[in-house]
């Protein structure tokens, strides 16, 4: 496991790989072009599904705008050579404040799928966040994690008994956390997909959780495996589920005895009432762009929602970050942790839990370095650290 103030060790070995041993990374350590080599590794659809956002993409534009907008301010002089990044967020611990971001149908980048990606998180002791829509079970991916940190994302289905199905199969494999994903009561209005007619879940990816379930298998006339079509349809039926609304949080509460946060939250208003309905934390995204086209930037969401409410909340982030300096924006406008989401599943496309395990080392490494080039600890995260380029 990579020790805390450690990670830009992975810079000098791959110094000292090409200068002594004659070797070159297999992949790219320039996290900004990953998506450029994963796309030769895709198929059409797995590209599709995974790299455009909703409508014009505008919303991923803005995340990425946002991102280039604030600029570090780098002070000098300031005895870097200690450095430690370690952190407890919601009872897990954990060696830096990044973790990976719940990605559906990941068998669509890799055949291993969520199971290279838990044992990569595992290796370096990140936390893994398994989503509802994984292509693999609660119970395949915590056997593939053995002993490290994991979350649950859940898409709350229409039907609250595989609802709670869900939640003892979460605690029964050691999952810690829940996270309530909020922004996709419906599914978001996306071309690279609908151009295709293509919708994983129907082909039966993507849905592992449900197939596995007891209450879902009892509410078939016969097995996925003898009736795959009427699964999928009665998958649709459960997912999403328009109706959502604030009043069904204390229900959730009453069923989980862990710490519950939601992801998804983009206004102030709704952080607010995040933390009214007694959550312990908010995840600020936009679904990374997937959702609503012409939303704000994340970015631009994170810092006035994080003064509100991060005195009473875990205020965590996700969508559009890239690089090692976007995971130190992030922290310095107030998130307690980042999630990273199509980065890994460019790793994963490229080399299976080998190319995840290498995306994280070096979004790490380049996080190390940044922090101990500009001088930063910790504590000194706040927005002062940070400019805005005109
Ligand atoms: C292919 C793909 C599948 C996703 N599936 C889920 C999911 O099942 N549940 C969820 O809460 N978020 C899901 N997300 C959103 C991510 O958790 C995260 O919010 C997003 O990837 C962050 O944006 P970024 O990838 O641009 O950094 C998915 C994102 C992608 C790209």
């Amino acid at each position: 496991m990579t020790q805390p103030g450690n990670f830009s060790d992975h810079q000098l070995a791959i110094y000292a790989q090409g200068m002594f041993g004659g070797g070159k990374p297999s992949w790219t350590t320039n996290l900004a072009r990953l998506e450029e080599y994963a796309r030769q590794k895709l198929s059409p659809e797995a590209f599709g599904y995974i790299v455009p956002s909703a409508g014009d993409n505008a919303t991923t534009r803005a995340n990425r705008a946002a991102f280039d907008r604030y600029r570090i301010v780098p002070r000098m002089l300031r005895g870097r050579a200690e450095r430690s990044y370690r952190t407890t967020v919601l009872g897990t611990d954990m060696p830096a404040p990044v973790m990976i971001a719940p990605l559906g149908v990941q068998n669509l980048a890799h055949p291993d799928g969520e199971l290279a990606t838990a044992r990569a998180a595992a290796a370096l002791g990140l936390t893994y966040v398994h989503s509802t829509q994984a292509s693999r079970s609660f119970e395949e991916v915590a056997e593939a994690a053995g002993d490290a940190p994991r979350w649950y994302q859940l898409y709350w289905p229409t039907d609250d008994e595989l609802c709670l199905s869900f939640l003892q199969r979460a605690k029964e494999n050691g999952f810690s956390v829940l996270v309530l994903t909020v922004d996709t009561v419906l599914l978001g209005y996306r071309p690279a997909d609908l151009d295709r007619g293509y919708l994983p879940f129907l082909a039966g990816d993507g849905i592992a959780n449900y197939l596995t379930d007891p209450v879902f298998r009892s509410r078939l006339a016969k097995p996925p495996e003898e009736d795959m079509t009427a699964a999928a349809l009665q998958f649709a039926q459960v997912f999403p589920h328009a109706g959502l609304s604030w009043e069904r949080l204390p229900w959730l509460r009453e069923h989980w005895d862990g710490p519950i946060v939601i992801k998804g939250i983009q206004s102030v208003a709704d952080a607010k009432a995040a933390a009214d309905a007694g959550m312990d934390g908010i995840v600020v995204s936009n679904h990374g762009g997937r959702q609503v086209d012409g939303a704000i930037a994340a970015l631009d969401a994170l810092g006035p929602i994080a003064e509100a409410v991060g005195d009473e909340l875990t205020v965590l982030f996700d969508s559009g970050i890239r690089t090692g300096s976007d995971v130190v924006k992030a922290l310095a406008l107030g998130a307690k942790a980042v999630l990273i989401g199509r980065p890994f599943a460019y790793g994963l496309a490229l080399g299976g839990q080998a190319g995840v395990e290498h995306v994280l080392r070096c979004l790490l490494a380049e996080f190390d370095l940044t922090m101990a080039l500009s001088g930063l600890s910790m504590d000194d995260l706040e927005p002062g650290i940070l400019a805005t380029a005109g």
